[in-house]
């Protein structure tokens, strides 16, 4: 039975039994009404002693979207998606889940409606894959919140989210910046050198990652001082250069007596237990682990205050990785393997039975369920939790704890935080990446619809590996990767151990130089993209949009490879192999195409609404700017904040009026949300021959430098008019 509560006007809450609160919604029920209610709206609903299942009968034109971190279509239809985290690294068109839970989705047929359910365990979407009509969705509890969001509108829906769940995260401006990482640089030297590397080359640069090697044996908060003699050093010189160094952090504290990390933990019992009410063992990195209990708020402050090792090295981010938690093995499971081995031996199998049970004893090794089933948490209120009940909070709850220890470690400065895996409201304080995926032309397209689609969720800030993580890639492959990436708001290049380097420099001379321009045309775009980014969570709606959020009309709703970046641009990436081109639809208004290849050089077409194929070389991507809509471009530099922005490009196709709404603040603290923000209202409106331009500034903390406006401004026929403007 479900109890039902006004939230908003367009919001209701069903609750059914006791839900455990997950920290998701920002609001306070404790003082919300409820009132019995025997019905969801739109949904048919079954329960058994065990699980709560929804139904809902779709029409034939009905598209799906939502649900975060999942794999196939944008319109999530024809598939099933389970929500528990898992670390998976082989992202192939049959996976069910990832790493995060997101269990929001909104219908957008006839009737559209929005659907969060916030409950932190397993739950399944069967989105018209058994019955391609209906969709089922699989609770396996009956103690669970659900919000319904009854709005017409797409943009509402995701609005309504957002009150409920709170704004997105804003990073540091300089994270706009481009990223480089690879498992692993293994000295402090190869870091100098890859950093210096890309000064020397003209390659701009703000971010380099340590992984995993420069710890000392894998324990986390440690450094491997033979390699990182002097890691702090390398902070501070690479600082001088414009780049900041970010180390990967995981959870699992390795088991080994005077560890000081370990010895805290266990004194003041920080880690999940099992059974026995002893520490949970499990393998990650560093091989037997204890996991830090991070659903308990002590545990969340001892946790947050390691962090200071690094800030006080002049450290400006964290990269949490591996909290779902990811677990290799456990003891248990290592002894089943025996088990399976014995049985496998004495019974009277053929050889090859041997080997499958054999096989499919070693496939269950990690990331079994029986063990994330084999140990608890400890609530602030002493109770204890089987793990399995809350397992996707645990990288939310590991965020949240270095979330708010760098509140006070970085008094009023915006760190990058990113993590791996997360749920709903992990969106407010940090980021999440799109995990391990390979350098297969395929994993391109699951980028462009995960930018999407996790946009969606509030996960505004993120991207895929750049040039893939797993597998070698070809220098194509990277290209039109590091392509892409200018429109991944994080944008990283990162790959695996044992795999072909992929910076810029690895393949040849003409690769090379395609990579620089392409990172500076990243640069090029930066007033644009945090003017739009800080724009889309001041209005609480996607940074990053699919064509059909714009546009009505049945043709958007199929287009999943090409989407907005902002309001002004649409992308159209090249993400196939040995291609010169592509088909890009043009919906609704008149589009200003320019093919970029450099921030140099501008050659603009304009394109009536249709169906195109757009020549695209290796070095040139797909761009096209929306009629009466302006994209704002600088000068290129090596870091952001390297130079003040002094002079702004204004290019667009002006058939009547257009109004920029430009945004800039320090990009560094939350003086923002103290007003501390200007704006330059720059709007053209086209007369007969001509165009008036005017700059409205409205800036009364002097945020903005910009003294020099360059307009070049498009008519239909495609000419241009070109102006020049002190302000
Ligand atoms: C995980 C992360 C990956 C990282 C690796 C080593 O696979 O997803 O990004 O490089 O661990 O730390």
């Amino acid at each position: 039975m479900f109890k039902k509560a006004q939230i908003s006007a367009q919001t209701h809450l069903y609750r059914s039994g006791e839900p455990f609160k997950t920290g998701a919604v920002i609001l306070d029920l404790s003082k919300v009404n409820f009132q019995d209610s025997p019905r969801i709206p739109y949904f048919e609903i079954e329960t058994n002693d065990k699980e709560t299942n929804l139904i809902y009968k779709m029409q034939k034109d009905d598209v799906v979207y939502g649900l975060g971190e999942t794999l196939g279509a944008l319109n999530k239809r024809g598939k099933i998606y389970q929500f528990y985290a898992t670390d998976d690294p082989l992202h192939t068109p049959d996976k069910k889940a990832l790493y995060g839970s997101h269990p929001f989705m909104i219908l957008d047929g006839e009737k559209s409606f929005g659907l969060f359910i916030d409950y932190p365990s397993e739950i399944i979407f069967d989105i018209g894959f058994t019955h391609k009509d209906y969709i089922k969705i699989t609770i396996f509890s009956k103690d669970l919140d659900i919000y319904l969001f009854e709005c017409d509108e797409k943009l509402t829906i995701i609005k309504e989210y957002f009150a409920l769940t709170g704004k997105p995260y804003i990073p540091p401006k300089w994270a706009f910046g481009f990223q480089q990482s690879r498992w692993s640089y293994f000295s402090e030297e190869e870091v100098r050198y890859v950093a210096n590397k890309y000064r020397e080359l003209d390659i701009p640069l703000d971010v380099i990652y340590t992984d995993i090697d420069y710890m000392d044996g894998y324990k986390v908060f440690t450094i491997n001082r033979e390699t990182f003699p002097n890691y702090e050093g390398m902070v501070k010189d690479l600082a001088q250069k414009g780049i900041k160094v970010i180390p990967i952090i995981d959870p699992g504290v390795k088991i080994e007596e005077g560890y000081h990390v370990y010895e805290e933990g266990k004194m003041n019992k920080y880690f999940c237990v099992d059974k026995n009410r002893e520490d949970f063992v499990a393998a990650v990195w560093p091989g037997l682990t204890h996991f830090p209990d991070f659903l308990n708020s002590d545990v969340r402050k001892w946790w947050g205050r390691q962090y200071k090792i690094f800030t006080d090295m002049g450290i400006k981010g964290v990269w949490n990785d591996m909290n779902e938690p990811s677990i290799f093995y456990t003891p248990t499971r290592v002894q089943k393997l025996f088990e399976s081995l014995e049985k496998a031996k004495v019974e009277e199998n053929e050889l090859g039975q041997k080997l499958s049970l054999i096989q499919e004893a070693i496939k269950n090794i990690p990331n079994n369920r029986e063990d994330y089933k084999s140990f608890y948490h400890k609530l602030d209120d002493g109770t204890l939790i089987n793990h399995d009940l809350v397992h996707n909070l645990y990288g939310l709850k590991m965020t949240e704890a270095a979330s708010e220890a760098l509140k006070t470690l970085l008094p009023n400065e915006r760190p990058l935080l990113l993590s791996r895996s997360s749920y709903p409201g992990l969106h407010r304080m940090a980021s999440i990446w799109m995990g391990d995926n390979m350098s297969w032309w395929e994993h391109m397209l699951v980028n462009i619809r995960l930018l999407q689609s996790l946009n969606m969720m509030g996960f505004f800030y993120t991207g895929a590996d750049i040039g893939g993580f797993g597998g070698d890639a070809s220098p194509e492959l990277v290209i039109r990767w590091m392509q892409l990436g200018v429109f991944n708001p994080f944008y990283r290049n990162h790959a695996a151990l044992n795999t072909r380097p992929q910076e810029p420099w690895q393949f040849d001379e003409e690769s090379l130089n395609i990579m620089r321009d392409t990172v500076r045309l990243r640069y090029a775009l930066l007033p644009y993209t945090y003017s739009e980014y800080m724009n889309s969570v001041k209005e609480s709606e996607p940074f990053i949009k699919p064509l059909s959020f714009v546009f009505d009309g049945k043709k958007e709703k199929d287009i999943e490879d090409q989407f907005m970046y902002g309001n002004s641009l649409m992308v159209a990436p090249v993400h196939e192999q040995n291609k010169k081109g592509r088909y890009v639809y043009l919906p609704d208004v008149k589009w200003l195409n320019w093919t970029a290849t450099k921030f140099e050089e501008r050659n603009m077409t304009v394109y009536k609404p249709g169906d195109y194929y757009i020549e695209a070389e290796l070095s040139q991507i797909p761009l096209f700017i929306k009629e009466n809509n302006l994209l704002v471009l600088t000068e290129p530099m090596n870091y952001v904040g390297e130079k003040e922005i002094t002079e702004l490009w204004i290019v667009g196709l002006v058939t009547s009026q257009a109004v920029y709404t430009y945004y800039d603040d320090d990009g560094l603290t939350y003086n923002f949300a103290k007003g501390e923000f200007g704006h330059l209202k720059i709007e053209i409106l086209k007369e007969s021959n001509d165009f008036k331009v005017q700059v409205e500034k409205e800036d009364p903390k002097n945020m903005i430098k910009v003294n020099k406006i360059h307009f070049e401004i498009y008519d239909e026929s495609g000419n241009v008019v070109k102006k020049d403007m002190i302000i």
